[in-house]
Order: C-alpha cells, then sequence, then structure tokens
C-alpha cells in the first residue's frame, strides 16, 4: 500500500497584496503561478499559462470565481481550472488558501515548483 503524503504548504505573501479581482505572478524554477483573489476575498492558483495559446491568466479579468484570459476571451473556472462554455480544455490549478491573513500555495514540491 502507498502511503499519501500530506500537502506541503508555501506562504507566499499577505492577502492584501494581491487587489481584489485581480493576480499577483509567483515565479517558481517550474513556471509562473497566477494567483488570484477573488471580491470576496477567495484565493485561487493557476499555471500562469492558458492551454487555449500562451496567454498569461494572470492579466486576465476575475470575475466571480472565474477568469477570462486576456487574448481570445476563454472563460476559466477558478475552482476547477476548466473552460467555461463549448472549449473543452483545462488549466493547471494548484492549491492556494488564506491562514491568518497569509497566501500559501500547497503541493508545490509534487509539481517541481517547491521555491529553493
Ligand atoms: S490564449 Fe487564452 S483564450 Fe487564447
Amino acid at each position: 500500500m502507498n502511503a499519501i503524503s500530506p500537502i506541503s504548504w508555501v506562504r507566499i505573501g499577505h492577502l492584501d497584496d494581491i487587489p481584489p479581482r485581480a493576480a499577483r505572478v509567483v515565479r517558481t524554477p517550474a513556471g509562473d503561478v497566477a494567483v488570484f483573489r477573488t471580491g470576496t476575498d477567495e484565493v485561487f492558483a493557476l499555471k500562469d499559462r492558458c492551454p487555449h495559446g500562451t496567454g498569461p491568466l494572470s492579466n486576465g479579468i476575475v470575475h466571480g470565481r472565474r477568469v477570462t484570459c486576456p487574448l481570445h476571451g476563454m472563460v476559466f473556472d477558478l475552482t476547477t481550472g476548466e473552460a467555461v462554455g463549448p472549449e473543452t480544455c483545462s488549466a493547471a490549478t494548484i492549491p492556494a488558501r488564506v491562514v491568518d491573513g497569509m497566501v500559501e500555495l500547497g503541493g508545490l514540491d509534487a509539481l517541481g515548483m517547491a521555491h529553493g
């Protein structure tokens, strides 16, 4: 039987470092991660590369729990990374949470994205 390792969390900054309905980029050795803050102070993280092309999702428009890619307007659900609508593609999600006002990303080591 394989043991399931607990997820490890990396603290990346204060929630207030991310404006509401916007995103900030966290640079990792495996690529950039877009960390989104919704209008209700939820946080979500996706790889900062639209699966449709190369659009930086961090420059997208955040509305509710969705983001619209700035290049061609595809909409992605921040909770799942799935495209909303007829397109079938998805952006890679990274676990994100807020603890005591600090934003943490999870599982970066499993993705080869841990900070050195
Ligand atoms: S690159 Fe994002 S919709 Fe085309």
